[in-house]
């Protein structure tokens, strides 16, 4: 049996071995690796979804927008390509700002707009070659509702191309918070039951790719917005009880809650997917 040491010379050992590991802790070596992750990787941007529509769309087609916001992706699609646009938005600040932009960018003899949501909106059965829909699934009340709609408005044969951001393994309380988020359905960002989804309603998944954080780094190496959101987190957190009065709490919790969404993709807790589908014939 070895001679049991001292508790003193125990000790004087450990510290021994942890003044190795603090100069290990400032060495050269880890100095390389944070001047290694100091150089960008050439992260594609959201432009990448354009060069997926590039590879679906044919001169004439029709083109929808499901949730367009201000109609920027409807006319970055016209100005591309020579096609008739729709866009579908049931914000009305939305679908009002959308009408100005593609007036001032004298497109309105090529876009149509609709106030309604996609299930609502007057879409002719099979009158449409391209869904783009980037962002939205995550947001819609009825996700069966909206893809069953979408899948009707395509011809057969027509594609569709999704952007959503599904769930990565968010913890406990990420979900406590994201469920304050007023505009996100947690349950959508659920990836088995939204290919689930796609098949019941004829869509087939042709292609899946994974933009992880490619965007987001894309977007912060050039205008630090999660940089800003961690900054506002911070100081939303030091005054909440301030904001809280002045506000409300669903106000502030929404805040709170949509601070984190670029966060949680920075840390693959949620995965920014595309999606590539095709309407059975
Ligand atoms: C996060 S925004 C994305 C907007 C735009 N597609 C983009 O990428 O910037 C989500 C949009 O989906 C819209 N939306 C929510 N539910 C919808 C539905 N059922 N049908 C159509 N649009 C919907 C919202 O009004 C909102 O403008």
């Amino acid at each position: 049996m070895p001679h049991a040491m001292r508790p003193a010379a125990i000790l004087e050992l450990v510290k021994q071995g942890h003044v190795e590991a603090l100069i290990a802790t400032y060495g050269p070596g880890t100095w390389r690796i944070y001047a290694d992750l100091d150089v960008s990787m050439a992260p594609d941007g959201p432009d990448e979804l354009f060069d997926v529509a590039a590879s679906l769309i044919r001169p004439g087609d029709v083109v929808l927008d499901v949730g367009c916001r201000d109609a920027s992706h409807l006319i970055g699609l016209c100005r591309r390509h020579d096609i008739t646009a729709i866009g579908v938005d049931p914000v009305p600040v939305h679908i009002a700002k959308a009408a100005e932009v593609v007036s001032v960018a004298g497109l309105a003899d090529r876009v149509s707009l609709h106030q309604a949501t996609l299930e609502e909106a007057p879409i002719a059965m099979q009158s449409v070659d391209l869904i783009w829909c980037r962002d939205v699934l995550e947001q819609v009340a009825d996700l069966p509702a909206v893809v069953r709609a979408a899948a009707r408005a395509l011809r057969p044969g027509g594609a569709m191309i999704v952007f959503t951001v599904l769930d990565n393994g968010l913890t406990t309380s990420d979900r406590e918070l994201l469920a304050h988020h007023r505009g996100v359905v947690p349950a959508n960002m659920d990836s088995a039951r939204l290919m689930a989804i796609y098949a019941e309603s004829g869509l087939l998944l042709e292609q899946t790719i994974e933009i992880g954080t490619r965007w987001r780094e894309h977007a912060e190496e050039r205008t630090q917005p999660v940089s800003r959101k961690l900054l506002q987190l911070a100081r939303l957190r030091r005054q909440r009880d301030e904001l809280t009065t002045t506000y409300g709490p669903d106000d502030v919790a929404h805040v709170e809650a949509n601070l984190h969404w670029e966060l949680w993709q920075f840390l693959g807790l949620t995965l920014p997917s595309v999606h590539v589908l095709r309407r059975d014939r």
